[in-house]
Parts: C-alpha cells; sequence; structure tokens
C-alpha cells in the first residue's frame, strides 16, 4: 500500500508522515500494525468530537437510510441542511442568520470573498500578513505568505496586505474597501490572538467607510477555545462569518453566514451567483447538526478552558519558551524548527499524534478532540516533556 500511495495519490510535501491507518475511536488512531496513536491534533482541528463519535456516526447511518445527494445546493428543501443552518441561526447574534453550506472552508472563503464585492459593490479586499485562508485561488490571493503563493500568480487582484494587531494601518480600510478579512485568532502564524481591542477597531474602521468584515473561524469556530465563536470573546460581529473544520464532526464541511438582506444578493443580478452541486450534503449536513448539538448541549465548551489549564499545568518544560493560544487550540513553542520536527517525530514513535503549524516552524500544534479526556492529556503532555527531557540531554 505504501508504494501505491507515493505512486497513484498526489503528494503535497516531500517527506509526507505516511502512517498506515487501520482505524479510529475516540481520542485514538490505530496504524495497521495495531499501534495506538493518541491524538493531540484531531485531523488538524477538525474532529471536534474525536473519532467516529457514536451521535455523529448514527446521525449519518440514519441520513444514509433515508437519502443521499438528490440535488444542486439550494433547490430541494432537505431536512438536514435546513436544521443545521437554523441551529447556527439559533447560536449567532444578529443580524447573522442565513447560511451558506459549502464543501470545504477554502471555498467557504471564495463564496465570501465574492458576497462582500456584490454587497458593496466595490472590489478591494484587505487581508493580513501571514493570513491563512485556504487554497483555492481566491483564498491563496488572501493568504498572506507570498513564497507560499509567487508561483501561482496572478491571482484576483485588488488585495492589499496590513498587518495583523498593527492598529496604525487600520486607516487603509477606506471606502474603496469591499471587506476586510481576519481569522479571529491567526492560525498558521502560531495561534496569534487580536490584542488591545484590535477586533473592535477593524470593526469600527469597517462601519466607519461601510466595508464588511468578514471573520475566518474555519480553526476557532465551534467551541475550540471556551466559547462556540472565537469572536465571542473580543465584543466584534462580523458582518461574515465563515466556519468549517470542527462543524462537520469528522466529515468535510464549510459555511458561510450573513444577514438576510446580504446573503440575498447571491440570488439575483446574476442568479445562481454562487452554486455548487455538493454543498449541503445531506450526510455531511446530518453530521454537522449531530455535532452542533452534542457541542451546544453538553459542557464541553466549558471543559475546553479546563482542558488548557490542565494542558498548560503539564506542559512546563525548560525548552517550551511559550504556550500561545486559547482553549484547545494551543501552539507549544520550542527554541528552534529542528527542535519542533524532532518532538513532532519522536512523539510520533511513542505515540502521540503532534503536528505543525503552517508559517510558524518553533511551533508545535495542540489541537486534540474537544472530548479528549484530562487522563489523555496528562499521558499525551507526558509524552511531549519526557521527548523534550531526552532532546536537552
Ligand atoms: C483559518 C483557516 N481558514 C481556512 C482554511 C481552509 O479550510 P479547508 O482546508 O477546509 O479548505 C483553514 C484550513 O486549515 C483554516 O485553518
Amino acid at each position: 500500500m505504501t508504494s501505491d500511495f507515493f505512486k497513484y495519490q498526489a503528494q503535497t510535501t516531500p517527506h509526507p508522515l505516511a502512517m498506515k491507518i487501520s482505524h479510529a475511536e475516540g481520542s485514538y488512531i490505530y496504524d495497521t500494525n495495531k499501534k495506538a496513536y493518541l491524538d493531540f491534533v484531531a485531523g488538524v482541528s477538525a474532529c471536534s468530537l474525536g473519532h467516529r463519535h457514536p451521535k455523529v456516526v448514527n446521525a449519518i447511518k440514519d441520513q444514509l437510510d433515508k437519502y443521499m445527494h438528490v440535488m444542486v445546493y439550494g433547490e430541494y428543501i432537505q431536512e438536514p441542511a435546513v436544521e443545521l443552518t437554523k441551529l447556527l441561526a439559533d447560536h449567532l447574534p444578529k443580524p447573522l442568520e442565513k447560511t451558506y453550506l459549502t464543501n470545504s472552508g477554502a471555498e467557504a472563503i471564495d463564496g465570501a470573498l465574492k458576497l462582500a464585492r456584490r454587497v458593496t459593490g466595490r472590489s478591494e479586499i484587505i487581508s493580513t500578513h501571514h493570513a491563512y485562508h485556504g487554497n483555492t485561488m481566491g483564498a491563496l490571493s488572501v493568504m498572506g505568505f507570498e513564497e507560499r503563493k509567487q508561483p501561482f500568480r496572478p491571482l484576483i487582484p485588488d488585495v492589499k496586505f496590513i498587518r495583523y494587531n498593527a492598529s496604525e494601518e487600520l486607516s487603509q480600510i477606506s471606502t474603496k474597501t469591499a471587506a476586510v478579512i481576519l481569522e479571529t485568532i491567526q492560525g498558521g502564524a502560531g495561534f496569534i490572538e487580536p490584542k488591545d481591542g484590535y477586533l473592535e477597531k477593524v470593526r469600527k474602521q469597517c462601519d466607519a467607510v461601510g466595508a464588511l468584515l468578514i471573520l475566518d473561524e474555519i480553526q476557532p469556530g465551534i467551541g475550540r477555545t471556551g466559547t462556540l465563536f472565537g469572536f465571542e470573546h473580543y465584543n466584534c460581529t462580523p458582518d461574515i462569518l465563515v466556519t468549517g473544520k470542527g462543524l462537520g464532526g469528522g466529515m468535510p464541511i464549510g459555511a458561510f453566514t450573513a444577514s438576510s438582506t446580504h446573503m440575498d444578493v447571491l440570488q439575483d443580478n446574476p442568479k445562481l451567483g454562487h452554486i455548487t452541486t455538493f454543498g449541503g450534503h445531506p450526510v455531511v449536513a446530518a453530521a454537522a447538526l449531530a455535532t452542533l448539538k452534542e457541542i451546544t448541549e453538553s459542557d464541553l465548551i466549558a471543559q475546553t478552558l479546563e482542558k488548557e489549564q490542565l494542558i498548560r499545568q503539564h506542559l512546563k518544560h525548560p525548552l517550551i519558551s511559550e504556550i500561545r493560544g486559547r482553549g484547545l487550540m494551543l501552539a507549544a513553542i520550542t527554541p528552534s524548527a529542528d527542535i519542533t520536527n524532532e518532538v513532532v517525530l519522536r512523539c510520533q514513535d511513542q505515540g502521540l499524534i503532534l503536528f505543525w503549524l503552517l508559517f510558524e516552524p518553533k511551533a508545535i500544534r495542540i489541537t486534540p478532540p474537544l472530548t479528549i479526556s484530562n487522563d489523555e492529556i496528562i499521558k499525551g503532555c507526558m509524552i511531549i516533556t519526557r521527548v523534550l527531557d531526552s532532546i536537552s540531554g
């Protein structure tokens, strides 16, 4: 299977981890040699309820027994998508009410950018340095990392970049700006939180010039940071909210949500302003509905903050200078990229899955399922500190 993997499946790096997966359950992934790995990554923040959560699995099975794909997005009334979008609206502040479901986060970002241009009649998009919003041409155009974009130019025009958290640069948001797009907490950059009322200031400047604010919550959203949505920490409601990853409970999804007035412009002039065959797929929507219900009806979100404290308490080591982030979106920073690489690879040997962040080579990603137990957290932290001990000699 390994040689077929390298021969037939497109690779995205020269050295993939290439672990051979047998099955996964709860906080563990098992390889074909029956070795168990405690999962501190959760499919890059996607498996919010761990692996094969029974409520998600049952929702999928129930839906499979009724129908799978029947029609292109938005034409037929399909209960899972209707219930999911309604539940999202129930948990969002006004005027965020209407949701467009997509197949991936990047596709939802593209939809949000299109919506902003369509609503404002303006073209300029302002993004931030070190931003990551996905890899379609639209999402790539607002990525704040030139090295990864250059070979794919020309990208979409009229995109400007400012520095995240640099309030003095907000005057660049002007009456030419259709939208400012920000990650509520920057992910790829190293789990950087907004500081000193930054999001409130962005909101104010957007309001002053009539620009829309798009918040990308594909990673921090759906309970990972101790509130259902990250923006709840920062007294700032976006005009367009983008979610994905953890919303699907392990199934592929993206979503952008706006006011009905804004969202309805996609219906007309031209009609079919944004279309997708499989967006809102009933099986995926059923899984997302079960996930969102479980996260909002249990005390998992509150537990996230307790689990953060447990990680901080058990992950003290001279080689960890700082732990960035909030809730279960944490990045442990080591002195060098080499040490981080060694930790990630040696922990995998020791049965603990860790991963990197895109643009911060010294960061060790710690984004376990929200359902991880306290014992599992302590066990994982012990593996990391043991590996760090062996590195520091
Ligand atoms: C903040 C953020 N935005 C957008 C995306 C893109 O989502 P997807 O990979 O589902 O297209 C990601 C994925 O890592 C992300 O973390």
